[in-house]
């Protein structure tokens, strides 16, 4: 056991303030967890710690203005043969003073760029400073747009690394012309974000010319109306301006927040900026994500705003209208009105109508009921269904898909099962049929019989109503000429299946009595398009209209 300190690596600033804790004492930590998070004026960095072991002490309260070098706490770790500092306080040296890969310096290399005259203005192209790391950095957030006046140190974008979120700032005064990047690019250092106009007496006053390899900036030029832009042989804009990034920026929207809390967010899907931070000058706090989400839990659906700027649903007094009488949603019955909502609201919904000539189908059914009596079992429209849906959703892999929760990639599934509505007296349930490409009309009927009475005995399993990748409501026994069913998300497709009936169908030369499954394909627009739809749709119909396909 050794007890050694960790210290504040090279930051690319003179000193930072702690502004969160990510550790406290008795936790242990690994090699490069996040102990805390330092701020300077533009930028936010996790610091990690250099060593694996159990957090004995924090050598810094938050408010503490830390610099390179700085010890900020100790850790007892198991290694032996590690370097081993005595009493931390009285040999400081001996700590281990690897170099963290936290940096943020923001200096500007834009100024080396030439600038293109234009009349009284000129273009200034805006790079990426040196953001202390050679691997590309995301863009999270994008704070300006073509023809926003920006002032320097005004924030352009937010990068975002493992471990930090830095604001870039312009680099001088002006309009945007073009914003080179989207959110999502990466980039390194010297890439273009963006080309301001400016003007030539701004660029006078804004340009701060250094010297090639000298040390220490030189003054800006004097404005001056009758003075030309100062054209820099090989200079650099100073670094970044120390100012209140709030007061500094045009821009009201910019958000305060560390990597780590806009993770969070990101998974969440919390929109930061309607989250009030409690931090150090308004800053984001995992704390202030928790109340927004409790506090949004607690709002009663019926009464508020779900968030999303829908007008709440008045609270009525029926009462006054007539006799009431108040019973409490059954537990299903709320998870079910959650369930229907969430995807409601969260899905936008195609549905597609089409009728499954079914005549044989029925006939063949029929030919097998004494079969199926025989066996113990029934054989309903719903197995051909599940098996004409495995069918489709097989040679149609984006319904067999779901959206990544981050809206950034669709998930393919390899296999194939499919949930199916059952009306239960303590409401909706819906059990899943696993692997269904692989189960002959015998067996799923068979499941489906098992699986519907274990759903209305109440004894369905949990694992027994999860892992669909797509569902079929069925209220064929019930009646009606179709519904929109709702997709249950994240699965992206749902089949809602009415009643068959007799009807006349124009054969080309007479109408003939065919009995017709009238169908509708609900799916996730955001995956799923028309013409997609279509052709599952089809596939389905055709399917139906001649079970012999099933079998190829
Ligand atoms: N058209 C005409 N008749 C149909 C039909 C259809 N689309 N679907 C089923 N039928 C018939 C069946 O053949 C059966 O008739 P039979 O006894 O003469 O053979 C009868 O209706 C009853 O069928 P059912 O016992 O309901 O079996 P099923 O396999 O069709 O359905 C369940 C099983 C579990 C899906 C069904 O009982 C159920 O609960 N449906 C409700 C689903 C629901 O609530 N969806 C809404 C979700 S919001």
């Amino acid at each position: 056991m050794a007890k050694q300190q960790v210290i504040v690596p090279d930051i690319g600033a003179d000193s930072a303030e702690v502004i969160e804790w990510m550790v406290k004492v008795g936790d242990s930590v690994a090699v490069d967890d996040s102990l805390l998070v330092l701020e300077s004026d533009k930028a936010s960095m996790e610091v990690p710690s250099t060593l694996a072991g159990t957090v004995v002490e924090l050598l810094v309260k938050l408010g503490d203005s830390l610099s390179e070098g700085a010890a900020i706490v100790v850790i007892e770790t198991a290694d032996a043969t590690a370097v081993t500092a005595a009493e931390p306080q009285e040999a400081p040296t001996d700590t281990i003073q690897d170099e963290a890969p936290v940096k943020s310096e923001l200096q500007s290399s834009a100024a080396e760029l030439p600038k293109a005259q234009t009349g009284g203005s000129s273009k200034h192209s805006v790079l990426v400073p040196d953001i202390g790391t050679d691997d590309a950095v995301e863009v999270i957030e994008l704070s300006v747009s073509v023809g926003d006046d920006v002032a320097e140190g005004d924030t352009l974008l937010v990068l975002e690394s493992d471990k930090a979120s830095m604001e870039i700032p312009a680099d001088a005064t002006g309009k945007v012309l073009e914003v080179a990047v989207a959110v999502g690019a990466s980039l390194k250092q010297g890439d273009l974000i963006a080309v301001l106009e400016v003007s030539a007496a701004s660029s006078t006053e804004q340009v701060v010319v250094q010297e090639a390899k000298q040390e220490a900036p030189v003054v800006a030029a004097p404005a001056s109306s009758t003075v030309a832009p100062v054209e820099p042989k090989a200079a650099s804009v100073a670094p970044v301006r120390a100012a209140e990034p709030q007061a500094a920026s045009s821009h009201s929207e910019v958000v305060y927040a560390g990597p780590a809390v806009r993770k969070l967010a990101r998974e969440f899907s919390i929109p930061l900026g309607q989250v009030s931070g409690s931090g150090p000058r308004g800053r984001i706090l995992k704390e202030d994500l928790h109340a927004f989400v409790q506090q949004r839990l607690s709002t009663p659906t019926a009464t508020a705003s779900s968030g999303t700027g829908i007008p709440a649903v008045p609270a009525v007094d029926f009462s006054q209208f007539g006799p009431i009488r108040e019973e409490a949603l059954s537990k299903i019955g709320k998870v079910t009105a959650t369930n229907m909502q969430r995807s409601w609201l969260n899905v936008p919904h195609v549905t597609q109508y089409d009728d499954a000539d079914v005549t044989d189908l029925e006939a063949f059914r029929a030919s097998l009921k004494d079969e199926a009596a025989k066996k113990g079992t029934k054989l309903t429209p719903l197995p051909f269904l599940l098996k004409a849906c495995a069918v489709a959703l097989k040679d149609n892999p984006k319904f067999n898909s779901s959206l990544s929760a981050d809206g950034e990639s669709i998930i393919y599934k390899d296999y194939v099962h499919i949930g199916f509505a059952v009306d239960t007296p303590a409401g909706l349930l819906v059990p899943v049929i696993r692997d269904v490409d692989k189960k002959g009309l015998w067996e799923l009927a068979e499941e489906v019989l098992e699986l519907a009475g274990l759903a209305r005995d109440k004894k369905l399993k949990p694992a027994q109503m999860q892992g669909a990748c797509f569902t079929i409501s069925s209220l064929g026994a019930l009646g009606g000429k179709g519904f929109t069913p709702i997709v249950n998300a994240p699965e992206v497709g749902i089949l809602g299946v009415s009643k068959s009936s007799v009807q006349p169908v124009w054969d080309g030369s007479s109408f003939t009595p065919r009995t017709m499954l009238p169908l509708s394909l609900s799916y996730d627009h955001r995956v799923i398009n028309g013409a997609d739809g279509g052709r599952f749709m089809n596939q389905v119909v055709a399917l139906l209209s001649d079970i012999r396909r099933l079998t190829l």
